[in-house]
């Protein structure tokens, strides 16, 4: 096994290193023959990790080749149209297609024939029995292996389960035509979908996980003009990292939502709570907000596949399977307020803002207005919904529902409105004109956006999470 090298940000600046472990890329022989010359790179699955990626790599200076086997996506990318929103996607990839360094294509074999370093970065959806459906880095690895035709060096970068790495590395080696050398990296991926330009462009840490340090060095040399830190491991390791800080903030919904709702029966108020939790510089206050849950493509698939894994390894990871119950449980009881507070669903009219499993994007994937939908539809609820930009996509689930261009149109005769993903433009509504719209002013606020006071004072019903169903709690004041 390598031994492992940290690269921290003041050394990729400075060159100097600033530990024990830190080594000058630079100064590494495979790193002077790559800097000399930029690096025809293939990124294989085109979705938020792989066309980011792609675009960012090309910014770099980089030869870039995104390839596909879903070519609606491709074509539209070629036509420069996003297959997704991101801000700033769109500028990258028109300015890097423009200068030639970024191209399209379905042809997977050919995008890897052309690169020295080739990126999966495809799904890997939960499998039926929760760890990870490896089917599509199994398929691409095959693809890989016939198109071998000298080294190369293959990058994981979907998140995959501890041992994939050697899963991929069996498979290419299994059915590769010719006798060619090749290596394998697990490099997970950390982006959050509507920061994922800035989150790729000023990443918290990098981290490669290669066979050894040669291999390593290849990749610091690809990210090395990013000036981040780096953390050089095994492949398990890296493997491992993208797991355990996944569970990990998952942890931190789930803990924070478990003392909100004990707050509520204290007459506590989560929102004071977090605030003195936070300066705590060993806790922070970063994730931990009360709400709803998390969602979205990662969280819940990773915790999910990590239990399986620790299942498989004879390890029964107690702890993160309370974390997916707690968030499971979570929009249920928010509905069961709406059913507590309004009665009787049926033939009640309920306006849903937000739409995405978070704000900035139109990912649907594991959004919790699918749980909260779906109950108050099967409630005999009519619901209209509103999203700034994700309503195509929620169309995609919910065809019978109805949908409207703004929130005050949102609120128009409706029983009550239910806020599910704290998009920005909520934070800045007129409260008083959304009031008139409604037929009763009750607001449920999935994000705690408002302050329960002003909505008191505003004259709406007003629940929340963790801090204003009772009445004896300490209601948001200041420094209480
Ligand atoms: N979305 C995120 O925020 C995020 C963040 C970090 C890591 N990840 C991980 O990165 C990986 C990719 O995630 P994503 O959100 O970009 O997924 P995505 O679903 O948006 O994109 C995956 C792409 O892979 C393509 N694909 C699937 N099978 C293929 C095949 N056999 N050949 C060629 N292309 C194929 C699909 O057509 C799709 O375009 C996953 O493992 C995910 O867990 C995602």
């Amino acid at each position: 096994m390598m031994k492992k090298m940290l690269f921290t940000d003041s050394f990729l600046k400075t060159g100097a290193p600033a530990g024990g472990d830190a080594v000058r890329a630079a100064s590494h022989p495979v790193c002077k023959e790559v800097r000399e010359e930029q690096m025809n790179i293939c990124v294989i699955g085109t979705g938020y990790v792989g066309l980011v990626t792609g675009a960012v790599f090309a910014d770099l200076g980089n030869d870039v080749i995104c390839v596909d086997k879903d070519e609606s996506k491709i074509e539209m990318l070629k036509q420069s149209e996003m297959p997704i929103y991101e801000p700033g996607l769109e500028e990258m990839v028109v300015r890097n297609v423009e200068d030639s360094r970024l191209a399209f294509s379905t042809d997977i074999g050919e995008g890897v024939r052309k690169s020295e370093v080739v990126f999966i970065a495809v799904g890997t959806p939960p499998a039926e029995d929760g760890y990870a459906d490896l089917s599509a880095v199994t398929d691409v690895a095959k693809i890989i292996a016939r198109n071998l035709d000298r080294y190369k060096v293959i990058v994981n970068k979907s998140t995959v389960p501890v041992g994939t790495g050697d899963l991929v590395r069996e498979v290419i080696d299994r059915n590769k035509i010719r006798d060619v050398e090749f290596d394998v990296v697990s490099n997970p991926e950390f982006l959050r979908e509507g920061s994922a330009i800035t989150d790729t462009l000023y990443p918290d840490r990098i981290v490669i996980g290669a066979p050894n340090g040669n291999v390593a060095m290849r990749i610091v040399e690809l990210y090395a003009p990013l000036e981040r830190p780096m953390l050089i491991t095994d492949v398990h390791s890296a493997e491992m990292i993208k797991y355990a800080s996944n569970a990990f903030l998952a942890t931190k919904i789930s803990f924070i939502n478990a003392v909100a709702n004990i707050c509520e029966r204290a007459g506590a108020d989560i929102v004071q709570v977090i605030k003195g939790m936070g300066f705590d510089s060993r806790i922070g206050p970063q994730f931990l907000n009360a709400g709803l849950g998390y969602g979205g493509s990662c969280f819940g698939k990773d915790a999910s596949c990590l239990i399986h894994t620790a299942d498989r390894l004879g390890y029964d990871f107690k702890l993160l399977r309370t974390v997916v119950d707690i968030n499971s449980e979570q929009p249920l009881r928010f509905v069961d307020k709406i059913r507590n507070a309004l009665g009787d669903l049926e033939g009640k009219t309920i306006g849903i803002l937000g739409l995405a499993f978070k704000p900035n994007t139109d990912d649907m994937r594991d959004a919790k207005s699918i749980d909260v939908i779906g109950a108050l539809i099967a409630d005999g609820a009519a619901v209209k919904a509103y999203d700034p930009i994700a309503i195509d996509n929620a169309k995609k689930i919910f065809p019978q529902i109805q949908y409207s261009s703004n929130a005050y149109d949102t609120a128009e005769d409706s029983d009550a409105l239910v806020i599910i993903t704290e998009w920005n433009e909520f934070k800045l509504l007129n409260l008083e004109r959304l009031k008139e719209r409604m037929k009763r002013p009750i607001i449920f606020d999935g994000r705690n956006m408002y302050d329960p006071q002003r909505m008191k004072r505003l004259g709406f019903e007003y629940h929340c999470i963790g801090r204003c169903d009772n009445a004896k709690g300490s209601n948001g004041i200041n420094g209480h």
